[in-house]
């Protein structure tokens, strides 16, 4: 197909790509049938900025991809079911070169339309979007919400607020874009039948559960400060209003809302030199991968868990304590059967991760699935395991 981009006259293929991105969400059953329309009207490419950078999530890297200098590659990824970076470093970066972290994305389509179709939004629904971005999803809750329903979408960096009101507006969506913190909702317009989060966070805001109508979704990625995993969770508000509750629904990777991130460990503040020497030491039979994942962060709390790489067939397991300086390490060697643990401080941390290990086993390796969360008045949260009533 040809047609001019930017003043240049390229064969662009774009139909075919986005036909076939279309095909491949649909067979995957992320793109439902009642969100068809939003997706054929909603364009992504409409959202996205000259120079993006497309991440690869196998590798972890992000190329730099400019329109004014290859049309076909940004259309291509325009139309691909990938995620796109689209700011650094709080927007503190300059240049085409992808920056050190990134800040700000249009997420990838078939994790946005699965997601869209978890918190079931229909014709005439009132939307808090937190997490603007592009304003791609924002823009296809307002087509998918009609004339009759209403969406407010919040992004806590005012120059991506800034770009997403701008490309709603050119699309012709409304869509009420606000530069504010997200964890403070926007009581203005509640009460919301639907709330979503497009960044992980780690504390659920009551005010979220307080801004939404009783019955309502408020759909949010969520983990722990273990690790980087995560999971949606599927909270419904109960009728009175005073919590919200549901289980997790798919595993997913989000960045983190800004205030929420996961901060390094100071290694040192830990483990003094010769701390070693001091610690108490046992053997574990647990393997590297036991220790790890979102699971064992709902088990463990208020501990960060992080795996050196792999040397000479070495690799340390350190666990830090987010509350006390309790550390603890197990040093797994290629072939051996068992590690040696060190650990000190108030908690036992290899300890308690044993612990929860072996419950693990004993309820029959639940995965993600079989977990939930609730949150309460104050905005506590509790884990729980198959039902509201068994929190662990
Ligand atoms: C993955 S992007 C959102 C993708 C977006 N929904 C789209 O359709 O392109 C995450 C966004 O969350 C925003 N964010 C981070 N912390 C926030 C907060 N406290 N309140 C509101 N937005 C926040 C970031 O600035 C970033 O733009």
């Amino acid at each position: 197909m040809t047609r001019p981009i930017d003043g240049q006259t390229v064969d662009t293929d774009r139909g075919a790509d986005r036909e076939a991105l279309r095909r491949a969400l649909v067979g995957s059953g992320s793109l439902r049938p009642e969100w068809l329309a939003a997706f054929d009207a909603v364009r992504r490419d409409a959202f996205l900025p000259d120079v993006m950078w497309p991440h690869d999530m196998d590798t972890g890297r992000s190329r730099t991809v400019d329109r004014t200098r290859d049309p076909h590659a940004w259309q291509k990824y325009a139309d691909s079911n990938c995620p796109i970076v689209t700011q650094w470093d709080d927007g503190a970066h300059r240049g085409t070169e992808p920056g050190r972290s990134f800040s700000s994305s249009s997420s990838m389509p078939g994790l946005v339309f699965s997601m869209l179709a978890d918190l079931d939004v229909g014709e005439g629904h009132r939307v808090l979007e937190i997490g603007t971005g592009t304003g791609w999803n924002a823009g296809l809750l307002a087509h998918r919400v009609g004339p009759a329903g209403s969406v407010v979408t919040v992004d806590v960096d005012g120059a991506v607020a800034s770009a997403g009101r701008e490309a709603l507006r050119r699309a012709g969506l409304a869509a009420r874009v606000l530069h504010r913190d997200g964890f403070l909702g926007f009581p203005e317009r509640a009460p919301y039948d639907r709330v979503i989060a497009t960044c992980g966070l780690r504390t659920i805001p009551f005010a979220w559960v307080e801004q939404a109508a009783p019955g309502g979704v408020i759909l949010v990625p969520w983990g722990t400060y273990y690790g980087p995993e995560e999971a949606t969770a599927r909270l419904v508000v109960a009728e009175d209003g005073r919590s919200a509750s549901g289980p997790f629904t798919q595993a997913v990777g989000f960045m983190r809302m800004r205030a929420q991130r996961l901060v390094r460990r100071q290694h040192a503040a830990y483990v003094p030199p010769r701390a070693m020497d001091r610690a108490d030491t046992s053997f574990t039979t647990l393997q590297a991968e036991d220790v790890a994942g979102f699971v064992m962060g709902l088990l463990v709390r208020d501990a960060t868990h992080v795996a050196d790489r792999e040397r000479d067939g070495r690799r340390a397991v350190w666990l830090y304590g987010l509350s006390d300086t309790s550390w603890a390490v197990a040093v797994f060697r290629e072939g051996c059967e068992e590690a040696k643990v060190h650990q000190a401080g108030p908690r036992r941390l290899w300890d308690e991760v044993e612990a929860a290990h072996e419950w693990w086993r004993a309820e029959g390796r639940p995965g993600f699935g079989r977990f939930g969360l609730t949150v309460v008045e104050g905005g506590r949260t509790a884990i729980w395991l198959d039902e509201p009533d068994r929190v662990l």
